[in-house]
């Protein structure tokens, strides 16, 4: 795709991998719309110049007033980014099944509702693409993320679902698939992460080429394993 002059949607664009795809999408020439939540983040995206939309999307209200905002307007690409944890381990406590839940709107229902309410949109445009960040984990899971993992690999295998669908039409699906990058979401877990900008790049690299989907970092290695041995791919990923 080449991205000067597209409008694009970026969910969860004021922070983390998402703040790295705003800057390297605008140094590209594309115009950005982005989601953003926590007020001082979201002040400081605007203060760069972004248009920026105040929204929680772990609700409904949240992605309604999205595509309230969004309403009339063109738009060629969507990017499916905003995501959180909800980490528990049952052999210590009871889930907090309301933050279940919030993850479960946040990473799965948020992003197939706001490709039902673009599609058309979307399907108006010459070129157009829906990028839907889902993570090495969408493969295979870890322990410790059994609610997260599974909205990764449920978005995965909705992406290959409509991807299929689309087929000939002018809208590309691509899959981002990030490693272990150095954000909020990961502080306190993991090593030898990835900086953020690094990973933008790949996602970045992936829209260019038109690719199904982007396999960033390590996940490249981890894809490679995963289609030789799933059984190896789940042992190796399970303790992270
Ligand atoms: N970091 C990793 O290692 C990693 C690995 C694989 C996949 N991913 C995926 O990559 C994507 C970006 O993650 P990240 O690591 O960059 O996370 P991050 O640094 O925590 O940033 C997440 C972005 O989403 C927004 N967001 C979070 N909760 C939201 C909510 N309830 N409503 C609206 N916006 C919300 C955040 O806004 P606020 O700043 O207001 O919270 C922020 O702009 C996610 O889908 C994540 O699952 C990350």
């Amino acid at each position: 795709m080449q991205l000067a002059g597209k409008t694009i949607v970026l969910t969860g664009g004021t922070d983390g991998i998402g703040r790295e795809l705003a800057l390297q999408l605008q140094a590209k020439g594309a115009q950005l719309i982005l989601t953003g939540r926590t007020a001082s983040r979201v002040a400081e995206m605007q203060a760069l110049g972004f248009e920026v939309i105040t929204a929680d999307l772990s609700q409904q209200g949240g992605v309604d007033a999205v595509v309230a905002a969004l309403a009339g307007r063109s738009i060629d690409v969507l990017i499916n980014n905003a995501g959180a944890g909800s980490d528990h381990d049952f052999r210590e406590a009871k889930p907090d099944l309301s933050d279940n839940d919030r993850c479960i709107f946040l990473n799965l229902n948020a992003p197939i509702h706001l490709i039902t309410h673009m599609m058309n949109t979307l399907r108006a445009r010459p070129e157009a693409m829906i990028v839907n960040v889902t993570s090495g984990l969408a493969i295979a899971p870890r322990a410790g993320g059994p609610v997260y993992c599974a909205t990764k690999a449920a978005l995965r295998s909705y992406t290959q679902a409509i991807r299929a669908q689309l087929a000939g039409t002018q809208v590309h699906v691509l899959e981002a698939l990030p490693p272990v990058v150095e954000t909020k979401l990961t502080a306190g877990r993991g090593s030898r992460k990835m900086a953020p900008a690094e990973c933008a790049r790949q996602i970045v690299q992936g829209m260019e080429r038109n690719a199904l989907e982007a396999n960033v970092g390590m996940v490249k290695l981890l894809q490679a394993v995963n289609s030789l041995s799933p059984a190896l791919a789940r042992k190796i990923m399970i303790r992270f």
